[in-house]
């Protein structure tokens, strides 16, 4: 639906050359919420500007449904950009306008006909839960009530895509919770793809389905949701997973691992119902071999449990193979070694 090649975005600063997107390639499948996260100046924005041409490519190519962006002349780019919404941190919106007039406004360029304009956003007013505020100005809003009619002017047009910068970094954390949940509607009900970037592991978390690591320019690491806060392989990866959930080894673990030859201590990985515990009963029972969790924790991921799990085998080398075969059927385990 949307795939970047190649794109490179170099600006001047002061004379010198800055790769602000360096080489990237990426592709977003129709109707998933793909998320881009970096720190401050991975050049988040920079890329997601260049996928509705905000921001021009200095090389590279960006097809939205199999159409190079690149190459529309500015007619063909406005219809297509119809097509594309797209929500800020800061909301963007027309201070002398109503919540209506802001919603409207879209459709107006598009020269839909006043009762359509009417029919249209009184359907979308409903659908972000703002019915009662058609007459209010932006300054009367909170800014959670901002970022809904930020959503609703994007949708004005019925585009297929929603591109979202940093949409809920303005928000306190339950305002950033029910912004996420209306996205996540937007995506279900409407069927529009979603692309977001943040610097919120807890955002990626929520709504994504897969995420980009982004650092200077590039993207170090992607994958699904699942895989990357389960196996991040990159130091910035880590330390985003980290910021939400505590997935360091106790010391208390690590002594013990020091003491014990073989050590037989596992970390077991999971998500959903597939949760840990009746396996983890079944391992009892059905082999000889006792299972004891040393450390866990659950949390939540696309709202599903996710767990984390370090767990001692206890028993033969044989038995406790023939256990570990069986629990690594169902879900992701890894050894875990001193370090
Ligand atoms: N118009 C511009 N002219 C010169 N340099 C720019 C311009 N826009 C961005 N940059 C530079 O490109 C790099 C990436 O900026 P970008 O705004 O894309 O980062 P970001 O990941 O969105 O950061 P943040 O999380 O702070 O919003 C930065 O080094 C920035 O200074
Ligand atoms: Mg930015």
């Amino acid at each position: 639906m949307i795939s970047l090649q190649n794109v490179t975005k170099v600006f001047e600063s002061n004379g010198n050359p800055v790769h602000a997107v360096n080489d990237i390639s990426l592709d977003v499948e129709k109707g998933e919420i793909f998320g881009v996260i970096g720190f401050s100046g991975a050049g988040k924005s920079t890329l997601i500007r260049c996928v509705n041409l905000l921001e021009r490519p200095t090389s590279g190519k960006i097809f939205i449904n199999n159409k190079d962006m690149t190459e529309l002349d500015q007619a063909a780019l406005r219809k297509t950009r119809q097509k594309i919404g797209m929500i800020f941190q800061h909301f963007n919106l027309l201070h002398s306008r109503t919540v209506f007039g802001n919603i409207a406004y879209p459709l107006k360029l598009a020269k839909f006909s006043k009762a359509e304009i009417t029919k249209r956003v009184t359907e979308l007013l409903q659908f972000v839960g703002l019915e009662d505020k058609a007459s209010y100005y932006p300054d009367q809003l909170s800014g959670g009530q901002k970022q809904r009619v930020g959503i609703a002017r994007a949708l004005a047009t019925s585009p297929d895509i929603l591109l979202c910068d940093e949409a809920t970094s303005a928000l306190d954390p339950q305002t950033t919770d029910a912004i996420l949940q209306l996205l996540k509607k937007v995506n279900k009900e409407y069927g529009i793809t979603i692309l977001m970037i943040t610097h919120e592991m807890n955002v990626i978390r929520e709504i994504c389905d897969r995420v980009a690591v982004m650092e200077n320019g590039k993207v170090i690491e992607q994958g699904t949701v699942f895989d990357v806060f389960s196996q991040p392989d990159s130091r910035t990866a880590k330390n985003f997973v980290r910021s939400v959930m505590n997935d360091h080894i106790p010391d208390s673990i690590l002594e013990q691992l020091k003491s014990n030859q073989p050590s037989n201590i596992y970390r077991l990985i999971f998500l959903g119902e597939s949760a840990s515990q009746p396996l983890l009963s079944q391992v009892n029972k059905q082999f000889d071999v006792e299972a004891n969790v040393l450390f866990g924790q659950i949390t939540e991921l696309q709202g599903k449990p996710f767990g984390n799990l370090i767990v001692e085998f206890k028993g033969k080398q044989e038995e406790v193979r023939k256990a570990l075969d069986f629990v690594e059927k169902q879900i992701l385990v890894k050894e875990v070694r001193e370090s």
